[in-house]
């Protein structure tokens, strides 16, 4: 388990913003799906503060997720993205491909699977991100893959629909076949609220076998933690 662990939150971004400049340097395509939620909102904060820095014309972005309600909505992904990085960088319009969370969710979880299909390099017939940004919830998910609905790890589409167990919320997410086809999956994860699941996947007990998170990092050979100590606190020193 490859773990870079920060000191604050705020460096976590900051050591996952140099990780992508790397990227962005060494090649001229990157194709990046993003998570969601609240944590990736000081990784834009700090890309947006190092503008300068990037390559923007060489990113293409994606989302590992989209909540469905409409891009204006203060929930949408899509709406959090563009308020802390997309409206304050010169990211080419035609790089960024948006879940369309105001669509129908299969019909959007079809049309989104054939964008990528058609948008992104191919192997084993399933589209190849560079890297997939991956947050995780307090109860294992990531993505909008929820312990409730495991068979989004194995569904043989591109994207799903996933449902959040407390609120019902439908979201379109990346299937686990999808996500574990990507050349790298970079886990985003920070705060006490996450220590009690890092530290179960980090010691591979049984009770986090049930985790989407876990699944996902356990069938890949390319995945790098990108945490804070709070989140890492139950983690024995190495
Ligand atoms: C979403 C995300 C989701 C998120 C985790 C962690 O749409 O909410 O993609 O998988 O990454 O729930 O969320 P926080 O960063 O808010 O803790």
């Amino acid at each position: 388990m490859q773990l870079r662990i920060q000191p604050t939150s705020e460096s976590t971004a900051a050591d996952f913003a140099s990780f992508l400049k790397e990227k962005l340097q060494a090649q001229d395509v990157l194709h990046l799906a993003l998570s969601g939620g609240s944590t990736p909102k000081l990784l834009f904060d700090h890309m947006t503060a190092h503008a300068d820095d990037f390559p923007w014309e060489r990113l293409y972005l994606y989302w590992g997720d989209e909540r469905c309600v409409a891009p204006n909505d203060t929930e949408s992904n899509y709406r959090m993205t563009n308020e802390h990085l997309l409206s304050k960088v010169p990211l080419p319009k035609e790089n960024i491909h948006r879940i369309m969370g105001e669509n129908e969710p299969k019909i959007e979880a079809v049309r989104y699977g054939e964008l990528l299909a058609n948008t992104l390099p191919k192997q084993h017939q399933l589209p190849v991100f560079d890297v997939i940004m991956l947050g995780m919830g307090s109860d294992g998910h990531t993505a909008s893959i929820f312990p409730h609905e495991a068979h989004l790890l194995k569904e043989n589409q591109i994207c799903g629909v996933g449902t959040h167990p407390e609120s019902g919320q439908k979201r379109i997410t990346l299937t686990g076949p999808t996500i574990k086809n990507a050349k790298c999956i970079c886990f985003l994860v920070t705060g006490a609220g996450k220590q009690e699941k890092l530290s179960a996947i980090y010691e591979q007990t049984e009770e986090s076998k049930s985790y989407p998170a876990a699944d996902i990092a356990s069938g890949h050979q390319n995945v790098i933690w990108f945490v804070d100590t709070a989140a890492a606190a139950l983690i024995p020193p190495a």
